[in-house]
């Protein structure tokens, strides 16, 4: 069997892992196995790639090899799992510059060669150098927008649109430009006007609309590694690239459908941006009904069914092995446990579902938005643990509020409410909750961790 064939059965097993990978990501039964599959695929396809073009001696891949996993495992280790959507916008970022600079290199070697690309190497070094652009600058911009290192909130100007548009139209140009008469002109400017766009849409974004924008640099990403598989001619980077691409965009779509928000009024809309939290009425104050540990577990140890409600403070505080305790305590009480999965809880998609699995709850007591959210007005309590924004009722109710047209959990149907929570304090995106000042609602204040280990002892004590 030639090299050239073995070559092209090493892709094709890559592919068909990625394939695997990507069926196995979406059960939470098989997501691991699925991880590994991808990681392997991707394994094969870079080392084949390496020694089939030549690229780099055996040595220095297997060098490359130890010190990347030696990085890649720190960082994988070190990284707390509320920031883990920093760390994927960063990767994304990397991704786009990856692929800008393997269509700006192209096109700088093409150059050498035959002095000028031809019309399909020309559009693909277009596409790739713009998207990659694109992508870098704006997940840098995201990255730091969620690290705290500019204002989370969205940063707008007076005639915005109109200098998107004009960006938007001069790579246009530049990349028509590339096409019909390539030059190092089209190829800097196509470089360096994506830039500025990318940080132009994305210092315009904040709040709750986050996480879209990172699946959609995501699907970005993906989609300039395709184009680079185009400017290198490699099968295996197009199908990866491909792949990528379309998935983040399905992810994208389906986390603004959970929004209740169009793509473009997130990329365009500059969400939260005209009212503060204080304006919103954050912290307000109206009375609020504070419970002590034993009220609520008494409660809680006489209902008959109770649904759980997660949020991105359960996994600040970790208390996911004590809401386990609490699920088994309540059980053997023959209480009905519950739990309800917003897609947007948290901090990343499946945040809520990694966290429950970590402390073993079983899959099939987790619930998603729609299979539960007629059964909290059947429900004698609901608990809602470090969630807000999830659960505001302003949502469905309050046309003026930033969040209004997001499905949310019908918290405030159940028979009782009893929130966890530190203090009075909003949620990510910064807006006040009427579900805690209802008169039905009962707000256990402290560290989630403390409450839920209280609430458990006396369950116990009930
Ligand atoms: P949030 O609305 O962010 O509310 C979390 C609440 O947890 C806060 O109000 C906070 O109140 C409380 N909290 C924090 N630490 C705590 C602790 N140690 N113990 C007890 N409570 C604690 O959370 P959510 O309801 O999960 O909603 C998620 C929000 O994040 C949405 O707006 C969503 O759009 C956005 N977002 C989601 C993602 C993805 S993909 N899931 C990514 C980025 C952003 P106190 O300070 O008073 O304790």
């Amino acid at each position: 069997m030639s090299i050239s064939v073995l070559i092209h059965i090493a892709y094709l097993i890559a592919a068909f892992l990625f394939l695997m990978c990507l069926k196995w990501l979406s059960s939470p039964r098989t997501a691991r196995s699925g991880n590994m599959l991808g990681a392997i695929g991707m394994l094969i396809a870079a080392v084949v790639v390496l020694l089939d073009q030549e690229i780099l001696t055996p040595g220095l891949i297997l060098a490359g090899i130890i010190v990347g996993a030696l990085i890649g495992g720190i960082m994988a280790k070190r990284v707390q799992m509320t920031a883990m959507p920093q760390m994927v916008a960063i990767l994304n970022g990397f991704g786009g510059a990856a692929s800008g600079l393997v269509a700006a290199g192209e096109f700088v070697r093409l150059a050498g060669i035959f002095e000028i690309p031809t019309v399909d190497n020309a559009i693909s070094i277009a596409l790739g150098a713009a998207i990659g652009a694109i992508t870098f600058s704006g997940s840098v911009i995201a990255f730091a927008k969620l690290q705290g290192l500019i204002s989370g909130r969205p940063i707008t100007f007076g005639g915005q649109q109109a200098f998107t548009l004009i960006l938007f139209l001069i790579t246009l140009a530049a990349a028509v430009g590339m096409a019909v008469s390539p030059s190092y002109l089209f190829l800097i400017l196509l470089l360096i006007v994506p830039l500025v766009l990318g940080i132009n849409m994305v210092i315009r974004i904040g709040g709750a609309d986050m996480p879209v924008v990172i699946s959609l640099l995501n699907s970005f990403s993906g989609l300039a590694a395709a184009a680079a598989g185009f400017v290198v001619s490699n099968p295996i980077l197009i199908i990866a690239g491909t792949l990528v691409g379309a998935a983040g965009y399905i992810l994208t779509v389906i986390m603004a459908k959970a929004m209740n928000r169009s793509l473009s009024n997130i990329v365009f809309g500059a969400f939260g941006g005209e009212k503060s939290a204080g304006q919103l009425g954050a912290g307000e104050d109206r009375p609020v009904r504070s419970v002590s540990a034993e009220d609520a577990a008494t409660v809680l140890a006489y209902a008959q069914s109770v649904i759980i409600v997660p949020g991105y403070g359960l996994a600040v505080a970790q208390a996911q092995h004590l809401v386990a305790e609490l699920m088994k305590q309540l059980e053997a009480r023959h209480v009905s446990v519950k739990f309800a999965i917003h897609p947007v809880a948290g901090r990343m998609p499946g945040h809520m579902n990694v966290l429950l699995a970590e402390a073993n709850i079983p899959y099939d007591k987790l619930f998603d938005l729609e299979q539960i959210n007629d059964e909290f007005q059947r429900t004698d309590v609901a608990v809602v643990i470090g969630a807000n924004d999830v659960t505001n009722p302003a949502a469905r109710d309050n046309p003026d509020s930033p969040l209004y047209g997001m499905p949310v959990l019908n918290v405030d149907q159940a028979k009782s409410v009893l929130v966890l929570k530190r203090s009075m304090g909003s949620g990510f995106a910064g807006v006040d909750n009427p579900l805690f000042y209802n008169e039905k609602t009962m707000m256990l204040f402290g560290d989630a961790k403390k409450s839920v280990q209280d609430l458990v002892n006396e369950v116990k004590n009930a």
